[in-house]
């Protein structure tokens, strides 16, 4: 069987660096099965003649992608309802527990929600990333706690990241991959 073979770009707005992380796991999944793929931070993000499809990931600021995230989809919108485009974010709804923390872990805030629709992604998907304990005021704790967060550190779910990775893989029809990244 024959594949078309894929140029994807995996690019990612980050602050801490959690997101580029998951980005860098989610471009190693999909490399060298019959694709380029092209992992960029979204100040260096290649032309997009160069992709047919494009994986981008944002750590989630006050219920928004970063600023240089939004701007790029505003900036590149009409090419971008042109390619596939796979959205993801990092923060902390995925880690919240209880049945309060895990409906409102399941919220997808509305500006995140217009970009995803407006630039017809394939999918969104939130990731849990990292939470310092240290520098978060008590109040900030506190609602935290509230909400069925509890868990500060690395809170990243490299088995939910990979199962992502692999539906993106299964829609474009890529070939199995030949070995499997270990990643903690
Ligand atoms: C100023 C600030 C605002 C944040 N706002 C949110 C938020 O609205 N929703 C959320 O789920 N996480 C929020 N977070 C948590 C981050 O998204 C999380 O720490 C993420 O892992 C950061 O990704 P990065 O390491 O790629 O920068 C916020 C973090 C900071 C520092």
């Amino acid at each position: 069987m024959t594949h078309e073979h894929r140029r994807i770009a995996v690019v990612y707005a980050t602050e801490q660096g959690s997101t580029r992380d998951i980005a860098e796991f989610i471009a190693n999944e999909l490399a060298g099965r019959e694709t380029t793929v092209e992992l960029a931070d979204i100040d260096h993000a290649p032309d997009s003649s160069r992709f047919d499809t494009l994986v981008l990931g944002s750590a989630m600021h006050n219920m928004d992608f970063l600023p240089a995230a939004v701007d790029y989809m505003h900036a590149h919108h009409d090419e971008l309802v042109h390619r596939q485009v796979w959205l993801f974010s990092v923060g902390l709804g995925p880690s919240l527990r209880g049945p309060i923390g895990r409906r409102v872990g399941r919220i997808v805030p509305k500006k995140i929600a217009a970009l995803r629709d407006s630039i017809v992604a394939r999918d969104y998907r939130a990731f849990a990333g990292r939470y310092d304990r240290a520098g978060v005021s008590l109040r900030a704790r506190v609602q935290y706690r509230l909400l069925g967060g509890g868990r500060y550190g690395d809170l990243r779910d490299w088995a939910a990241i990979r199962a992502w990775t692999d539906n993106i893989a299964h829609s474009l029809r890529l070939p199995p991959a030949r070995s499997t990244t270990i990643h903690p």
